[in-house]
């Protein structure tokens, strides 16, 4: 008796890595088996380090990275909405003190808009979303879809990690593509990013793409080609989609560390004392998040509309009502500094010179925070929430020996001595004052 053709199977990962390898356009529906078997485990670990470095070495062209990133987003649950307003996040390539999405969410959610923000953890020597709201005692990110349905109801922001159902063939892959040297392709990030973005049913998405010494692309060239690839594959899956490029030639805030960007967070959302740089890319990257969603006619005027419910205390209004509701004091937005940990060890790094900064590696100051313990070096360690840095000078700044360019909290002193020499590495001053880059680079529709 002869197999009934359609239950033979349709596809065979050898042929579609084969496929991959010879630079051959993936057929239809290949790519949508793949992920499938990533999310089943049917693709073994072998197969799909095979896969993602055949795509590493010869890209995927536009086509096949918008069918990787639906296939992708299709490997697991979505999340649809019924809410009367639009739905709408904002996603990082990552960098160093860049805490605006805990400033950016409730500010969207005080316009009207419904925010399931799905975050990361800290990744490389970046930090992460998720880590730096954990700093708040009690409060949790890993709710179920049921529970984000809640409490976006009720609160209209959320800040979670993605849950197992959301586009599993990422997490598989993800991890894959850690330990086989395949994380650098603009076709696997921009299908990873996407995939999970997509998945949680977002009418508008809004990207800030950041280049410079504390991000993962270096150069505005490279920033702009994977901003390009997160944009056109966005659209072509049918979620409206602006990116800009930001710098991040030095920290965004003026503290890299868990509980210490909180700090920079609340001092801004209360208006204690006001970061300006954290403040305006709040304020540009929300007017399009905005613009997109039809609560502002352009993004100039989402911009504005950020800005007054920063100013007016909507803002933390809607941040207090998310902390409470993801287990948090209910008093947090009253009592943060009593809420937040401290470290023993505060030691302030002197300037050596007389001069101005003129160069930060920035990426050196995040790996400054990963060894103190704010970051991960294995995937099982434990982060410790009050250490980093604070107080960081910027770009352009004037110096006299024995000003503090940073401060810097340890567990221990041992822990502090060896970030005050990592620091030493980290700062470059000279005799006359470098331009300071502006915050936005360009805008990518
Ligand atoms: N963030 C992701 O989620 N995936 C990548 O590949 C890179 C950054």
């Amino acid at each position: 008796m002869s197999m009934p053709a359609e239950s033979a199977p349709a596809f065979e990962a050898r042929a579609i890595i084969a496929d991959l390898r010879a630079g051959v356009p993936p057929k239809p529906g290949a790519l949508d088996w793949f992920a499938r078997g990533l999310a089943s485990g049917e693709v073994s670990d072998a197969q799909a380090g095979a896969f993602a470095m055949a795509i590493c070495l010869n890209g995927l062209a536009d086509t096949g990275r918008l069918a990787l990133t639906r296939a992708m987003q299709n490997s697991g649950m979505q999340l649809e909405w019924d809410l009367p307003g639009p739905v709408l996040d904002k996603h990082s390539t990552g960098g160093i003190g860049d805490c605006v999405s805990l400033l950016l969410a409730p500010a969207l959610a005080a316009c009207g808009a419904y925010v399931p923000m799905i975050s990361g953890r800290g990744l490389g020597f970046t930090g992460g979303t998720l880590d730096k709201l954990e700093s708040i005692p009690g409060l949790r990110t890993d709710v179920t879809p049921g529970q984000l349905r809640d409490q976006l109801a009720r609160t209209r922001c959320a800040i979670i990690a993605a849950s197992k159902q959301i586009a599993p063939a990422d997490r598989r892959l993800y991890a894959i593509r850690d330990v086989t040297s395949t994380v650098d392709s603009i076709d696997l990030i921009t299908a990873s990013i996407l995939s999970k973005k997509l998945a949680a049913g977002l009418e508008g998405l809004v990207l800030d793409v950041k280049c410079g010494s504390g991000a993962f692309m270096k150069t505005e060239a490279e920033a702009r080609v994977l901003a390009q690839a997160l944009v056109a594959t966005a659209q072509g899956a049918g979620c409206m989609t602006t990116a800009l490029i930001t710098d991040m030639s030095q920290p965004l805030a003026n503290a890299a560390g868990n509980a210490l960007e909180v700090i920079a967070v609340m001092e801004t959302l209360t208006g204690m004392s006001v970061d300006p740089s954290l403040w305006d890319l709040t304020a540009a990257l929300g007017g399009e998040a905005l613009a997109l969603g039809g609560l502002a006619s352009d993004a100039a005027d989402g911009a504005a509309r950020i800005e007054q419910a920063l100013e007016s205390g909507a803002a933390a209004e809607y941040f207090g009502r998310m902390i409470a509701a993801q287990g948090g004091p209910a008093d947090f937005v009253d009592r943060w500094p009593d809420r937040l940990p401290a470290a023993p060890v505060m030691i302030d790094f002197p300037s050596p010179l007389n001069g101005f900064i003129t160069a930060i590696d920035t990426e050196a100051l995040g790996n400054i925070v990963v060894h103190l313990g704010g970051g991960r070096l294995r995937e099982t360690d434990r982060i410790n929430p009050s250490v980093g840095l604070s107080d960081l000078v910027g770009l352009g700044q004037a110096v006299e020996p024995g000003q503090p360019l940073a401060r810097v909290h340890a567990a221990t002193q041992a822990q502090a001595d060896a970030a005050l020499k990592q620091l030493a590495a980290a700062y470059t001053i000279g005799e006359s004052a470098a331009e300071e880059p502006p915050l936005i680079l360009g805008k990518i529709t």
